[in-house]
């Protein structure tokens, strides 16, 4: 690390700045950069933890005592903790769905049930407007099937995509998007209300709208949809955020999947491959279904990849994709207000080298008037981050007709450039990153925090200081600060400070060249950050998800860490999933008694099936196959979680 050096200039190394980029706060926070000692080798993950260590009676204001870390078939919380399985695939959450029967499964029965997958969790109170902890929404995303994990006969979902019958793709499309279950918390703990007024599923199958500057465009039109304004359905449901107003956002991130076919627009080809768009796709809906083939509708890719708003509250709301927002794998979707009462969107592109992104609205939310914002995401600027060594990050906006945003380069409108915002913020020269996960705004400071999967694709040539690995297999979480001072800060300024928070990955092992606060435990570190909220004190909830190729034998689960004081950087392990399964959601209730989490894709995991399933989380019952689900967390002193 300590030899790599931009090409052709004599900066300082990239250890240097990224030390800097670490030591910042450690200043502010009185640790004092006398007490650091700079090694000058070993790289950078000796000296900051030179720094750190330096620094007396460091520890966590997190009271919480780490679990056993233990990659079986079993999910595990800290003691004192209640782990209780609230919601799964299959369950009945829409008046009159049936109980769920895996050898029976229909597509009607599934378009009432709850969906596979459960990834992102919002928890809205009930009523409207209240900070009940008691009962509410959960609106929770149901990002994609697994054909090979659902039914019998299967060995892996890329072999099942030729073979899936249409009731099975059929049911595949109403277990995919999201669910709305409402939930209510008594004696006995968190449990499902039956026949709920707002028991709802948005699917591949529904009905949603769009807005913003693509809507109607003529690159939005299919010939089941001629006025580019109706799209059926939503796929793959990452990510996603809740607006002040009180809608929800969902995240359409690799939609590419789901497309296939012949490629018979030779124009479109080099934006397909942009996108992933391949011939061979990974589902195989197209053969029952024209709209996914890419010889049938060849813009119907042009219809995914945005964020899309519904109203939870009111269960025959029509969802809108938001266009403005940009065309891209979003991961998720953190909306915050800037001081003059502008609607400040963050969103991750979850791929390699992809970009960090910033929507501003150009009107203000109006708190008294709710129809006044339903359509703020409509109109605003769309911005991408460029990092700079020196601990700035501007934000560039993708504006057509300005800089490369022109004809020359083959945009033509607004429309062109979001629905081709990766394309436009490479010309505009954005920072590739190692796959933006998930962002969120620290309620507490105002700060912002990126999380960043992981890039096994980035050489050690192409490390710089934001990206410092190369390759990076176990990821890193950046932290932007919007000009300003904690709790007063400006989100919609045209440049941020930056600092990594941490390089995750297990820093004793010298190749991982990890970096933490030194007194992380042998359980307490992490590997490839995916998804993270906060709690009432503002500390970081940090999910994992290091896939079916991470190089760790821990299992993923949820990880928590102070981000001041002396416990900055301190990660705890908190919950770990069964194997084969990646964590996703953190959601706490307003009281921070309740923390819902996402136990996503139990089992899956090389040579495990519907037929011989590594686990059967959570029924451990022969007759039932491994099924997603939402876990709720409680303290069984019924305290807040984490004191
Ligand atoms: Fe669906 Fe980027 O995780
Ligand atoms: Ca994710
Ligand atoms: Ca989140
Ligand atoms: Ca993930």
């Amino acid at each position: 690390m300590g030899k790599d050096r931009k090409p052709g200039c004599a900066n300082p190394s990239l250890a240097e700045v990224a030390a800097a980029r670490f030591s910042r706060r450690q200043a502010l926070t009185g640790l004092g950069a006398g007490a650091a000692v700079l090694s000058t080798v070993g790289g950078l993950g000796t000296t900051i933890a030179t720094r750190i260590a330096s620094a007396a009676g460091a520890s966590s204001s997190l009271t919480f005592i780490e679990p056993e870390r233990i990659l079986d078939g079993k999910h595990r919380v800290a003691p004192g903790y209640r782990a209780t399985v609230l919601v799964r695939w299959g369950d009945p959450i829409v008046t009159g769905a049936p109980d769920f029967d895996p050898g029976r499964q229909t597509a009607a029965a599934q378009a009432r049930q709850f969906g596979y997958n459960n990834d992102f969790i919002a928890y809205m109170p009930l009523p409207l407007g209240s900070q009940a902890s008691d009962h509410g929404l959960l609106c929770v995303n149901n990002e994609y099937t697994l054909a090979h994990m659902m039914w019998p006969g299967f060995k892996n979902r890329g072999q099942a995509q030729d073979r899936l019958t249409r009731a099975q793709v059929e049911i595949e499309m109403q277990a995919t998007g999201h669910s709305v279950v409402e939930v209510r918390r008594g004696k006995d703990g968190w449990r499902v209300v039956a026949d709920s007024p707002y028991g709802r599923r948005i699917t591949a199958m529904t009905p949603v709208s769009v807005s913003g500057p693509a809507a109607g465009h003529a690159r939005m039109k299919t010939p089941a949809d001629p006025s580019g304004t109706r799209v059926l359905g939503t796929v793959n449901n990452c990510g996603g955020g809740k607006t002040p107003w009180g809608t929800i956002l969902i995240c359409e991130e690799n939609f590419h999947y789901y497309f296939g076919g012949a490629i018979a627009d030779r124009d479109q080809a080099s934006h397909y491959r942009r996108y992933g768009v391949k011939e061979k796709g990974l589902f195989g809906w197209r053969r029952f279904d024209d709209r996914f083939d890419l010889g049938i509708a060849p813009n119907e890719p042009n219809r995914f990849g945005w964020v899309v708003e519904y109203d939870p509250y009111d269960p025959n709301s029509v969802p809108v994709k938001r266009t403005a927002l940009g065309r891209f794998m979003h991961e998720a979707a953190a909306t915050w207000l800037d001081k003059s009462g502008r609607v400040v969107v963050y969103s991750g592109d979850d791929a390699v080298f992809q970009y960090l992104y910033r929507f501003v609205s150009d009107d203000v939310f109006d708190p008294e008037t709710p129809a006044r914002n339903r359509d703020l995401l409509d109109q605003g600027v769309l911005s991408v981050a460029q990092f700079a060594d020196d601990g700035k990050v501007a934000w560039l906006p993708l504006v057509f007709g300005s800089g490369p945003l022109i004809a020359a380069n083959g945009f033509a409108s607004q429309a062109d450039v979001v629905i081709e915002a990766r394309r436009a913020a490479e010309l505009l020269g954005a920072t590739p990153m190692d796959r933006p996960e998930d962002v969120e705004v620290n309620p507490v400071t105002g700060r912002v925090y990126v999380m960043l999967s992981k890039n096994s694709k980035r050489s050690s040539g192409r490390a710089d200081a934001v990206n410092p690995r190369g390759p990076n297999p176990y990821g890193h979480i950046v932290e932007l600060l919007p000009p300003g001072l904690d709790g007063d800060r400006d989100h919609g300024a045209g440049a941020f400070g930056w600092e990594i928070l941490l390089l995750a990955g297990d820093p004793r092992a010298a190749e991982a060249d990890a970096t933490y606060h030194t007194a992380v435990s042998d359980r307490g570190w992490l590997a490839a950050p995916d998804n993270c909220t906060f709690d009432r004190r503002g500390r970081l909830w940090i999910a994992t998800d290091q896939g079916r190729h991470g190089k760790t034998k821990i299992p993923d689960g949820l990880y928590a860490c102070d981000l001041d004081g002396e416990g900055r950087a301190l990660t705890r392990f908190f919950f770990g999933c069964p194997r084969g399964a990646e964590m996703a959601g953190p959601e706490f209730t307003p009281d921070g008694r309740t923390l819902f989490v996402s136990v996503q894709h139990p089992a899956d995991e090389k040579r495990s099936t519907f037929d011989r399933p590594s686990t059967r989380w959570p029924d451990f019952d022969p007759s039932l196959p491994p099924r997603p689900s939402v876990v709720a967390i409680t303290k069984q002193d019924g305290g807040e979680i984490g004191d």
